[in-house]
């Protein structure tokens, strides 16, 4: 069978949009770009002369600083527009925005946005590449991408794997990418959590509801573990942080009902001691840090499909 070799799209908006070829060629290429990122000298010409910008509404560590170096690894400039100190602040709105940044000879922006669809409209609206670096509660395609890379690194792949999403399933844009992603590969997705916190209709995703971690722990063969987004939620979705984390937080006694090979994710940023303890975060079974790590491996693999690169393998 022929191997795609390109993306023929011009934007990165979810992983609800790819195909399973599509996910197999970023993975695929994703690997390529992690040997160029251990080189000696990470750097490569494939983007020379390219131009980026980040356009973040919403803070980040781990993505936008993940994107700045797969940008330079790729020797593309790159320039992260401080959204506090833009016009947006004046009032000026996302499309002349994106207009704007447009006829400077942008070729990508990287967008993040507490608005669901807001890269979407973007997109529609510009001709340059856009990629979804997280909307609202929609999706995070990039994370979703890492984090199935980081699993097929660890199990050789996800087909029949079962895979627990633990927590706040609701306001989680990463659950949403994963869940996407996870069962278009043929993994076993199994999401986890209060009953306030798990939307009605995610089951038509294909992913399984269970109120019930200590059971679905015990034949997982990763669990994911979310954030519980203070910001987002509002009030009164549990009792309080005690109870949530004796419910459905991931620590040293639960883990005992694992099997010994489970692996232990978590975007990040971690709330230490409400989903995780300090032990778990940091203990054996933990990829936390290789998922942050394969994150730049993995936007250079997008920035150079998107951007007019071919796999050449
Ligand atoms: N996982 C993630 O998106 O982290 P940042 O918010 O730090 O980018």
């Amino acid at each position: 069978m022929n191997k795609v070799k390109s993306l023929n799209r011009k934007d990165l908006l979810g992983l609800k949009d790819l195909s399973v070829d599509e996910i197999k060629l970023i993975l695929r290429t994703a690997r390529s770009m992690k040997e160029v990122a251990a080189r000696p000298i990470p750097k490569v010409p494939t983007l020379l002369g390219k131009h980026i910008i980040t356009f973040f509404f919403e803070a980040s560590t781990r993505t936008r600083t993940s994107f700045n170096m797969a940008a330079k690894i790729l020797s593309a400039n790159i320039t992260n527009v401080a959204v506090s100190s833009s016009s947006v602040v004046k009032g000026e709105n996302l499309i002349d925005t994106i207009k704007n940044l447009e006829v400077m000879g942008v070729d990508a922006i990287i967008m993040r946005h507490s608005m669901a669809g807001a890269p979407h409209l973007a997109a529609k609206n510009s001709k340059v590449v856009v990629i979804n670096a997280g909307d609202g509660f929609n999706e995070h395609p990039t994370q979703g991408l890492l984090d199935i890379f980081t699993m097929k690194e660890k199990k050789g792949s996800v087909r029949g794997k079962k895979v627990l999403i633990v927590g706040d399933i609701s306001h989680s844009r990463v659950a949403r990418s994963n869940i996407w992603g996870l069962t278009k590969l043929g993994a076993k997705v199994v999401v986890v959590g209060p009953p306030t916190m798990i939307p009605e209709g995610i089951e038509k995703m294909g992913a399984r509801v269970s109120y019930d971690f200590d059971k679905e722990i015990v034949d997982a063969d990763f669990i994911n573990m979310l954030r519980i987004q203070m910001e987002r939620q509002g009030k009164g979705l549990f009792p309080s942080i005690e109870e949530y984390a004796q419910l459905y937080g991931l620590n040293a006694e639960r883990m005992k009902k694992a099997k010994p090979d489970v692996v232990v994710m978590h975007p990040g940023p971690i709330n230490r001691g409400v989903e995780i303890t300090s032990e778990i975060a940091d203990g054996l079974n933990n990829v936390i840090l290789e998922q942050v790590t394969n994150g730049v491996a993995v936007r250079a693999a997008l920035l150079f499909l998107l951007l007019g690169g071919k796999n050449s393998d």
